[in-house]
């Protein structure tokens, strides 16, 4: 019988396939590795810059709040990610989930809003990356780079897109060229790399906490949760929520760890270590901030673009001046681990495609040498450097969350149907009070998704209808579960 739109792959092919070594890719990682990856991917412009912005403009004080709200919904999402990458630990990670529990075409369309989740969100961080880069550049070596080179030749103003004086963003091209290229050379280096990154930028975090606790006033604090100003989303609870939708794209990225499954030494007991164990630590840190933060300077005036920097600037004056500096490292050596992890994710998501012959058969080559999908990686390179070199990224961040908040409903959903149709699947993880853990994760992440923009919506649909005609017209055709007997 012919397979149909919503035929599931199975289990016992799955755990096979994520046994078979001949996928060529190289089982390197550890426990660790997974922890410093789930990091690398999670700290960066959401919590140096976004923090500001959200307490200044939904929740003041309690964006604190809007971390633990936001930061449970991912623990939920995470605890459900959890149990199917111990079970079925294969690159694809949501894609492959959704594939063995809802069919064929919401995998697919999982799979094309995962290109949200990592490739877009790579652009939008190295477009961050470059932005700050300039100043460091002259406040460090004197160096002034003209800004013509620096930055894309569109903008988006208002909801239109203008022509601007410039020409072309070099240093986030180049910057994604070198991630690429350290991909595509090996996971291995890739994350030796990540781990000198991420423990620069956890120490400057520390610092920050440390070093900020001694001048937070209690004034600035309080009241810790400003009255709502009658309009929804403006201060009050529903600030608090709007501010979590905001600062869900701190937390995007840990889910990342799930791509490197293929590539774990022991994915059935590493995966969750990888995801809830960096997802804890960078939600304490997170909360921590926050309220350090809020409580140096009134949140009123951090809609900044360096809200920390401002911050450690006005409560201490030159006399910090060194931890600011220390600042701006942190700020790239943590934005460029955070494009290497979800550039990592990436071609690994292209490469399950390909394997199931959804996505031509080139993006499943592994190198023989470096063991990494090295065609998938450099294809996902070039396409995402030339977003971050000439398109106006500010229009695509909001559309990255709404994509990874998609993509997390649907794990979550995706647990509870597993339970019911493949109640005998071997799990080494479980999943704890399902469905209430599943429920939660889904009902927060949705109600954090209704809080964004009917714009964001809509391009969410736009997007997604230009991955259903392109299932119609390649995947369908090609794809290899449909052609089983
Ligand atoms: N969580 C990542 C960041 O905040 C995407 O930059």
């Amino acid at each position: 019988m012919k397979k149909g739109l919503f035929s599931t792959k199975s289990t016992s092919q799955l755990i096979a396939e994520s046994q078979d070594e001949s996928h060529g890719l190289k089982r390197v990682l550890s426990r660790w590795a997974l922890v410093s990856l789930g990091i690398g991917a999670v700290i960066g412009t959401g919590i140096f810059v976004l923090t500001g912005h959200a307490a200044a403009d939904f929740a003041g004080p309690a964006v604190a709040l809007s971390y633990v709200l936001s930061g449970l919904g991912c623990l939920f999402a995470g605890l459900c990610y959890a149990e199917y990458a111990a079970a079925i630990p294969i690159a694809g990670s949501a894609y492959t989930y959704s594939y063995a529990t809802l069919g064929e075409l919401v995998a697919w369309l999982i799979g094309w809003d995962l290109i949200l989740e990592y490739l877009f969100a790579a652009a939008t961080v190295a477009v961050g990356w470059s932005k700050h880069f300039i100043p460091f550049m002259k406040d460090c070596f004197g160096v002034q780079l003209p800004e013509q080179w620096c930055r894309a030749p569109l903008d988006y103003i208002d909801g239109h897109i203008t022509h601007t004086a410039n020409y072309v963003n070099i240093p986030a091209i180049l910057l994604i060229w070198a991630v690429t290229w350290l991909l595509v050379v090996g996971i291995k280096e890739s994350a030796s790399f990540n781990n000198v990154m991420v423990a620069i930028k956890v120490v400057i975090i520390l610092m920050i906490i440390g070093l900020g606790w001694g001048y937070v006033n209690s004034a600035n604090l309080t009241p810790f949760i400003p009255e709502n100003t009658g309009e929804f989303g403006k201060f009050g609870w529903s600030g608090v929520l709007k501010g979590s939708a905001v600062i869900f794209f701190a937390y995007i990225g840990f889910d990342a760890v799930s791509t490197a499954a293929q590539e774990t030494k022991n994915p059935q007991k590493d995966m969750f270590w990888g995801m809830i164990g960096s997802l804890a630590v960078c939600a304490v840190l997170f909360v921590a901030v926050s309220i350090v933060l809020c409580g140096m300077v009134n949140y009123k005036e951090l809609h900044v673009d360096a809200p920390v920097v401002y911050a450690l600037e006005k409560v201490a004056g030159d006399s910090l001046k060194w931890l600011r500096m220390a600042v701006e490292v942190a700020v790239l050596a943590g934005l460029s681990s955070v494009i290497l992890v979800l550039l990592m994710g990436q071609p690994r998501v292209f490469f399950s495609m390909a394997k199931d012959g959804l996505l031509p058969p080139v993006f499943a080559k592994v190198h023989p040498k470096y063991g990494t999908p090295h065609i998938t990686t450099i294809a996902t390179g070039l396409v995402c450097s030339m977003l971050a070199g000439f398109l106006p990224l500010n229009l695509l961040g909001e559309l990255v969350s709404i994509g990874t908040l998609m993509a997390f409903s649907v794990v979550c959903i995706g647990i509870i149907v597993l339970r019911k149709t493949k109640p005998d699947m071997p799990r080494p993880y479980r999943t704890p009070w399902v469905p209430l853990v599943p429920l939660l994760g889904a009902g927060i992440c949705v109600l954090q998704a209704c809080s964004l923009p009917a714009d964001t919506w809509i391009r969410l649909f736009v997007w997604m209808a230009i991955g259903l005609v392109i299932y119609f017209f390649y995947g369908i055709k090609h794809s290899k579960l449909r052609k089983e007997p």
